[in-house]
C-alpha cells in the first residue's frame, strides 16, 4: 500500500510505499468519530499486448479533490495521487492475469487521523492506497439486475453530500440496500430526495435508459442534480453512446414515467454504469405497490454494444481517442 500523511502546517510528507498491514490509530482519531473520511474507487487493466493501464485516473484524482474540499479535508495533489496509482500498480502487476479475467481495483482514501474529540476540521490526515484482484466478469455477460426502488429513505439530502465519495453515504445506504434484498432484489433504486419521485441512481452506480422509436435510439440519464454522483464510466458512456450515433440527453424520469414507458415499448433499456459494475443491464423493477420487467428482461443490444465499446478501450483492444487510458511502464 502507499500511505502519505498531512500535517497542518507542514502539509504532505512524501508518500511511502509499504507492506499492505494493519495501520495504527488512536481510538480518539477524528475520522473514526465524526467520519471525515472520502475515498475513490478506478480500475487497472492488463491490455492485449501485456502492459497495465489506469482508466481515467486524473478525473478520479480531481473528484477525490472535489470530495476533500466538501468535507473540509486537505486536497492531495493529483500529481501525488497518480505516482501513488504508478507506484501499487508496478508493485502489483504480477497478480493479475493475461486473460482478461481479472483487472487490479484501486481504492484511495483518506481520513481524518488526529487524535481530538473537538468538532471542527482535524489537524492531521493520512491517505493510503490498497488495491485487489476483482473478477472482470469478461467474457460472460452477468444476468440483468432485478432493482427495487426505494420510496421511503432517499440516499442524499439537497445540499448535503450525496455528489462526492465521503464514507458516511454509504453507510446511510445500507439499511435500504437490505430492504431491496428483503424484497428479492438485487440494488436499491434511490429517488431524488426533496419529491422522492425522480430517479437518480442504483445503488453505488449511475443509471440510463435507453428510449426508442422506431429503429431510432436515444440513451437518457439523470441530470447532476447535487444529490448522485457523477460517475467517470457515466460521462465515458455519454461520449461513448455520441460516436455511435445515439442522441444524449440529461432528463429527469419519474418513477411513474420509467413503469408507463416500459409497457408501451419506448423504454426498450435500462442500465447501471460504474467502475465496478461495469455497464449491467437491469431487467426487473419492483416497488412497494407494483412491478415490470424492461422489454424481455434480457441484455439489450444498446447496453451490449457500451459495454463492449468500453472494454475495448479499457483493454486496448480499441483505439483510445479520448486518452483515457494511462499506461504505467
Ligand atoms: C453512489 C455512486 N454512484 C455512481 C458511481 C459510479 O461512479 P464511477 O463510474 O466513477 O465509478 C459510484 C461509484 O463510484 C457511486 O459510489
Amino acid at each position: 500500500m502507499v500511505v502519505a500523511n498531512w500535517r497542518e502546517g507542514s502539509g504532505w510528507e512524501s508518500p511511502e510505499l509499504l507492506p499492505h498491514a494493519a495501520i495504527p490509530m488512536s481510538p480518539a482519531m477524528v475520522g473514526l468519530h465524526y467520519g471525515q473520511v472520502i475515498f475513490e474507487g478506478l480500475k487497472a487493466f492488463r491490455r492485449a499486448d501485456g502492459r497495465m493501464a489506469v482508466f481515467r485516473p486524473e478525473d478520479h484524482a480531481r473528484r477525490f479533490r472535489t470530495s476533500a474540499r466538501r468535507m473540509m479535508m486537505p486536497e492531495l495533489p493529483d500529481a501525488v495521487f497518480l505516482e501513488a496509482l504508478d507506484e501499487l500498480v508496478r508493485q502489483d502487476q504480477g497478480s493479475v492475469p493475461g486473460d482478461s479475467s481479472a483487472t487490479l481495483y484501486l481504492r484511495p482514501v483518506m481520513f481524518a487521523s488526529e487524535p481530538d474529540l473537538a468538532v471542527r476540521p482535524a489537524r492531521e490526515y493520512r491517505f493510503l492506497l490498497i488495491a485487489f484482484v476483482t473478477d472482470a466478469l469478461f467474457g460472460r455477460e452477468p444476468r440483468p439486475l432485478k432493482v427495487w426502488v426505494n420510496e421511503d429513505h432517499p440516499r442524499a439530502a439537497v445540499g448535503g453530500t450525496g455528489s462526492v465519495k465521503c464514507a458516511g453515504n454509504y453507510a446511510g445506504a445500507l439499511r435500504a440496500q437490505a430492504v431491496a434484498q428483503d424484497n428479492g432484489c438485487d440494488q436499491v433504486v434511490w429517488l431524488d430526495p426533496a419529491e422522492l419521485r425522480w430517479v437518480e441512481e442504483l445503488g453505488a452506480t449511475n443509471l440510463f435508459f435507453v428510449r426508442t422509436s422506431g429503429r431510432s435510439h436515444e440513451l437518457v440519464t439523470p441530470p447532476l442534480s447535487g444529490s448522485l454522483l457523477p460517475g467517470v464510466t457515466r460521462d465515458s458512456l455519454t461520449v461513448l453512446a455520441g460516436e455511435m450515433g445515439l442522441k444524449v440527453l440529461e432528463d429527469r424520469v419519474s418513477v411513474g414515467e420509467w413503469q408507463d414507458d416500459c409497457r408501451s415499448g419506448r423504454i426498450t433499456e435500462v442500465f447501471a454504469s460504474g467502475t465496478a459494475a461495469g455497464v449491467r443491464a437491469v431487467g426487473q423493477v419492483r416497488t412497494a405497490g407494483a412491478s415490470w420487467q424492461i422489454a424481455d428482461g434480457s441484455v439489450g443490444p444498446v447496453t451490449a454494444a457500451l459495454s463492449e465499446a468500453l472494454q475495448g478501450i479499457q483493454y486496448g483492444r480499441r483505439p483510445d481517442s479520448h486518452r483515457w487510458m494511462h499506461l504505467v511502464d
